[in-house]
């Protein structure tokens, strides 16, 4: 069987679209009728017409797409396609976190639960994260989780001392800063493109700090021909598309050979599921309809403010 053929007849007879992340595997993203960072998909999502959303990425952005659009059927094709960082922060131990502060606004990072952004004020992703932040007067008490690393860039570049919850991504944490300094020596007219979800001693090695497709933009634009990038190895599909000239050379995880780079969680989404879950409809994203109801007022003020940002 072609599978790209069988997707694409499939899509067309049940009316569907199909989202990618930019960590998705090389076909799915060729595949994609969007493919996008975590805030793009939102806001392609929230605008969506067809019957049937496929969210090629991990479970939080089918929940995303499925809290904004809930008349929709959103498959993602494998469910178990979790987030480290997600579930760093469980629920019932952020709901004590924030009751432990009161009087703080709170922002959460997108890739949260649906029930953690339940608890939430004003959802971010790493592309409006800074702006939104800054949308606050100073001297607000804001609780920002979960990622520490994310939390923490913020609160340096912005001057805040946001109280951040512990918690991290398993990939973005294990890029080697010994390995970073000696591909810069081997390359000193390379720039270092990192994601903000990357360790602090990462991020002060880098040109560039951005999302992924803040990342991917500057790529474009650049005079620079050579770019050592640390975040998860999918980006480096769309730049290599987009700029066949340049050199991208993935940052190095400290544990060396392995493919550590790539988010296994990510990556659990193939062509063959694809194909599966067009054809049998399923599995399907379902969201608690309280949770849903109170987890969409922060995600529709994140989609607000950015509308009103031009981002
Ligand atoms: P962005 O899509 O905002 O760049 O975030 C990357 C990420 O970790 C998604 O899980
Ligand atoms: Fe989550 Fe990290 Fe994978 Fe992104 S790369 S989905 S933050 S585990």
């Amino acid at each position: 069987m072609n599978l790209k053929e069988e997707i694409n007849r499939l899509r067309k007879e049940k009316n569907a679209v199909i989202l990618a992340h930019y960590y998705q595997e090389g076909d799915i993203q060729d595949l994609a009728d969007f493919v996008g960072d975590s805030l793009a998909l939102a806001q392609w999502a929230s605008r969506c017409t067809a019957d049937i959303l496929v969210m090629c990425g991990v479970h939080f952005m089918g929940e995303t797409a499925k809290i904004l659009c809930p008349d929709k059927k959103v498959l993602v094709p494998d469910l178990t396609a979790g987030c480290s960082l997600a579930d760093s922060c469980p629920a019932d131990r952020f709901a004590d976190f924030v009751k432990a502060h009161p009087g703080h606004t709170v922002i959460s990072y997108v890739n949260t639960s649906a029930a953690v952004k339940a608890l939430t004020d004003v959802v971010v992703t790493s592309t409006n994260a800074r702006q939104i932040v800054e949308s606050f007067p100073q001297e607000t008490p804001i609780i920002f989780g979960p990622d520490r690393n994310l939390g923490s860039y913020i609160n340096a570049v912005t001057g805040r001392q946001m109280l951040l919850w512990d918690g991290a991504c398993h990939v973005h944490e294990q890029f080697s800063v010994e390995k970073i300094v000696e591909l810069k020596a081997a390359h000193p007219d390379a720039e270092v493109l990192a994601h903000p979800e990357c360790k602090g001693a990462v991020l002060k090695l880098a040109d560039v700090v951005g999302s992924t497709a803040a990342l991917l933009k500057h790529a474009v634009k650049s005079p620079c021909r050579r770019f050592i990038v640390a975040t998860e190895a999918g980006i480096l599909h769309e730049m290599r598309k987009q700029c066949p000239d340049k050199e991208f050379i993935p940052a190095p995880p400290n544990a060396g050979i392995c493919a550590c780079n790539e988010c296994n969680f990510m990556r659990l989404n193939t062509m063959e599921k694809l194909y599966a879950c067009l054809r049998d409809e399923s599995p399907a994203i379902e969201v608690d309809p309280d949770i849903a109801a109170r987890a969409v007022k922060p995600i529709e003020r994140m989609l607000d403010i950015s509308r009103k940002l031009g981002l």
